[in-house]
C-alpha cells in the first residue's frame, strides 16, 4: 500500500454501487443497496470516501447524519484489503474538518469489534451507555460512545 495515493472526497449517490461493494465485504449483516441509497440521498447525511487514486476504487467510508452540533456516525467501514492503512482514522479527521463546530457526535458498535473499538477510543470518544442484545446475526449488544468536543484526542 506505499505506493497508494488516496483523495478524500464527499460521496454523493453515484457513489452507490462502489459502497454497497465495501459494505458487503466488511459486515455480517450489511445494509441493503436500498437503504445505502436512501441514506446517500438523506439532506442530512454526510458520507465520505477514500478513493484509492491508482485504481479509481473506493477504498473506505465513513457516513454520518448531521443536525446543529451534533453528528451521530451510522456508517464506517475500510475494504478488507486497505485496513491498517490509517483511512478510518483520516475519513474521521475529514468530517471533525469538514464540520468544525461539531460539539458532540455519537456512535455504536459491536461489543466484541476490537478494531473499531480502538479506533474510536484513539479518536477521542468514550463509552457511556451500553444498549443490550441491539444487534442481530449473531445477537450482541452495543456500546454506545460518544466524543465530546473538550475531550478530543490531538492524534
Ligand atoms: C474498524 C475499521 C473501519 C478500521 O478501519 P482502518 O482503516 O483499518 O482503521 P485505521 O487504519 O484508520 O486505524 C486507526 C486506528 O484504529 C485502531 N485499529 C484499527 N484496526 C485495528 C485492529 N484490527 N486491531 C486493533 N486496533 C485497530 C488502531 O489504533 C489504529 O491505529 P494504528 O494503526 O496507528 O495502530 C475496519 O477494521 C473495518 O472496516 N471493519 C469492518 C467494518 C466495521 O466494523 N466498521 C465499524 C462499525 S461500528
Amino acid at each position: 500500500m506505499r505506493d497508494r495515493h488516496f483523495e478524500l472526497i464527499e460521496l454523493s449517490a453515484q457513489w452507490l454501487r462502489e459502497v454497497e461493494r465495501v459494505e458487503q465485504a466488511c459486515f455480517s449483516a450489511p445494509w441493503s443497496r436500498a437503504g445505502l441509497e436512501s441514506d446517500l440521498l438523506n439532506t442530512t447525511s454526510h458520507w465520505y470516501g477514500a478513493v484509492d487514486q491508482k485504481t479509481g476504487r473506493l477504498a473506505a467510508f465513513l457516513g454520518a447524519h448531521i443536525v446543529c452540533d451534533e453528528a451521530e456516525i451510522v456508517n464506517v467501514a475500510t475494504f478488507p484489503d486497505y485496513r491498517r492503512n490509517g483511512l478510518a482514522k483520516a475519513l474521521i479527521r475529514e468530517l471533525f474538518r469538514r464540520h468544525p463546530g461539531l460539539t458532540q457526535v455519537f456512535l455504536e458498535v459491536r461489543d466484541s469489534n476490537a478494531a473499531a473499538r480502538a479506533l474510536y477510543e484513539k479518536m477521542g470518544f468514550s463509552r457511556y451507555a451500553v444498549r443490550r442484545n441491539y444487534y442481530e446475526n449473531p445477537a450482541e449488544d452495543a456500546i454506545l460512545m460518544r466524543y465530546q468536543a473538550d475531550r478530543r484526542a490531538l492524534c
